[in-house]
């Protein structure tokens, strides 16, 4: 288990909460009580946002970061919401759920350090019938494997000076963010992903018994940022 997340917050940008939030909606079920997981829910701001959607929703953020979760919570709870969500704090791949309709979870699933075949085991076993996992990660390009290859060079020569040349340039071309948020992703900006979409995912999860039904463009906030896409897998027992 990579424990390097449970010290670190990540706002989520409110734009991009709602962004995430007009994707996902369109597969949540409606009229019913159906369960939403987010995995990696950061400071909840999308998990909110689809529960105020869809109020019937019974929602469940997970994350590593207990200082994520505390402000997950404090944002549900200045909204008035609270009653229909749940926090797990740890590792996705030890906690045990019920079997949910969706399972979501935005730039995580790069994130986790484990075979791709124990973490599609992990999302069907989750999913209850009919249920569907969107995983929004990025994806094999050229210009992503361009971005890990300097990611990989930075970690090599990391060190104060470093930090705070990266620091300045994000502010530079980010000047109306605030300083703490462009601090947080600063971190990110070293991750080397454990995973990547691509053919061999996609085989790791048809092996495990999850349906691609269709992929997603994403739009992407930043150059430093690996490009994404949302994948929108179906347990197969399921798929028609
Ligand atoms: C880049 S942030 C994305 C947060 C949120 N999904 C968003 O888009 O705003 C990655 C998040 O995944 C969490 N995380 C990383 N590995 C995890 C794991 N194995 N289980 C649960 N959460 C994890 C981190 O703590 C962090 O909050």
């Amino acid at each position: 288990m990579n424990t390097a997340y449970r010290e670190l917050r990540f706002s989520a940008r409110p734009e991009a909460a709602r962004y995430a939030a007009a994707a996902v909606l369109p597969y949540v079920p409606s009229g019913r009580p159906a369960q939403i997981v987010d995995v990696g829910c950061g400071t909840g701001d999308t998990l909110l946002a689809i529960a105020q959607a869809r109020p019937l929703a019974r929602c469940v953020g997970i994350d590593m970061s207990e200082v994520n979760l505390a402000s997950a919570a404090e944002h549900v709870r200045k909204a008035g919401s609270g009653d229909n969500f749940r926090w797990v704090a740890g590792d996705y791949l030890s906690c045990t759920l019920s079997p949910a309709d969706i399972i979501f979870s935005e730039s995580v699933m790069h994130l986790i350090p484990a075979d791709a075949h124990i973490i599609f085991r992990k999302l069907k076993a989750d999913l209850g019938p009919g249920g569907k996992a969107l995983l929004i990660m990025p994806y094999e390009s050229i210009g992503n494997r361009l971005l890990i290859g300097v990611r990989r060079a930075l970690r090599l020569v990391r060190n104060r000076a470093m930090d705070a040349v990266l620091l300045w340039i994000a502010r530079t071309l980010y000047p109306k963010w605030p300083i703490e948020e462009l601090r947080e992703r600063l971190e990110y900006m070293y991750v080397v992903p454990l995973n990547l979409d691509g053919a061999e995912w996609r085989g790791h999860a048809k092996d495990c018994g999850l349906v691609l039904l269709e992929t997603v463009p994403w739009k992407n906030t930043s150059f430093t940022k690996l490009r994404h896409r949302m994948l929108v897998f179906e347990r197969a027992d399921s798929a028609r």
